[in-house]
C-alpha cells in the first residue's frame, strides 16, 4: 500500500537518508527501530510532505506522492502522529480532535458518532473532553495526539516515538488500542518505536543506521544482538 524506494534526502549539505527502501501493507504494523539521529523522523516528515526527497520514490496506492503538498496526502490517507505529540495545550481535549477532521475530504460527518468511536478506544479522552490539552498527562497527551489524527480516517498511521517519556501502563494501553485499530481497520501503520514490548507487537520490522536500512525481517526473527545493536534499551 505504501512503498518507499530508493530515497535520498538531504537537509542541506548533509546526507540524512541512503537508498531507503520499505513498504507497509494492509492490516499491519511495520516498525522502524534505529538509535537516535539515524533519520527515523526525516523519513516520516519526508514522507507525510515536509521534506522534499533528492531521489527515490514514495508510492501510495499506486500513485506518486512526490509531486502533491502535505494537505493532499493527510487528505488521501497519510495519517501522521508527530514525535513529542504537539497537541495544543490552550484548546479542550475536544477542540483538539475535531482538528483532526480536517483531514477528511468529505465535509458530511457525523461528529457525535465519530467521537464514540474514538472514546470506546480511548476512554479516558472522554471524560477529558472540556479539560485543556495541556492539563493532560504525557499518556493522556499521547492518546489525544492519536485519537486525532485517527479522526482523519487515515489508511496508513504513521508514528513516531508513541512510548517515549510514558509510564508503562499507558504504554501498553496505546499498544493495546493501535492493535485493535490495526485488527478492527485493517489500515496500515508505521511505528518508529524504542520501547522493545511494543516493537515485538509489529509484524515487521526495519533497522535503520546512519541513514540506511541495514536490517529488516519478521519481528519473530528479532534477535537480542539485533535489539542490542539498533535500540538503545
Ligand atoms: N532541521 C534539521 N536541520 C538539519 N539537520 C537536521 C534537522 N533535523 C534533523 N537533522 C539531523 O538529521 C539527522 C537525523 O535526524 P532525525 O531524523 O531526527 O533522527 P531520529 O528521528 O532517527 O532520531 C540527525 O543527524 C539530525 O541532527
Ligand atoms: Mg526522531
Amino acid at each position: 500500500m505504501l512503498t518507499i524506494s530508493g530515497l535520498d534526502v538531504f537537509y542541506g549539505q548533509s546526507h540524512i537518508l541512503r537508498q531507503v527502501d520499505l513498504h507497509v501493507n494492509q492490516g499491519e504494523i511495520v516498525c522502524l527501530i534505529g538509535r537516535n539521529g539515524v533519520g527515523k523522523t526525516t523519513l516520516l516528515k519526508t514522507i507525510i510532505g515536509l521534506l522534499a526527497p533528492k531521489t527515490g520514490d514514495i508510492r501510495f496506492e499506486d500513485r506518486s506522492l512526490l509531486s502533491l503538498p502535505a494537505y493532499q496526502r493527510a487528505q488521501m490517507g497519510i495519517g501522521y502522529v508527530p514525535q513529542g505529540r504537539e497537541i495544543l495545550p490552550r484548546l479542550t481535549v475536544r477542540e483538539n480532535l475535531l482538528l483532526g477532521l480536517e483531514a477528511r475530504r468529505t465535509k458530511k460527518i457525523d461528529v457525535g458518532a465519530t467521537l464514540a468511536e474514538i472514546f470506546e478506544l480511548f476512554p479516558v479522552l472522554e471524560s477529558m473532553q472540556n479539560r485543556m490539552g495541556g492539563d493532560l498527562s504525557g499518556g493522556q497527551q499521547q492518546q489525544l495526539a492519536i485519537a486525532r489524527a485517527l479522526l482523519g480516517k487515515p489508511k496508513v498511521l504513521m508514528l513516531d516515538e508513541p512510548t517515549e517519556g510514558i509510564q508503562p501502563s499507558i504504554i501498553l494501553e496505546i499498544e493495546a488500542a493501535v492493535r485493535k485499530i490495526v485488527t478492527d481497520t485493517k489500515i496500515g501503520v508505521l511505528l518508529v518505536e524504542q520501547h522493545l514490548h511494543f516493537v515485538k507487537q509489529a509484524d515487521y520490522y526495519y533497522a535503520m543506521q546512519k541513514g540506511s536500512i541495514v536490517a529488516s525481517g519478521p519481528t519473530t526473527e528479532l534477535t537480542n544482538q539485533i535489539i542490542q545493536q539498533y535500540l538503545s534499551v
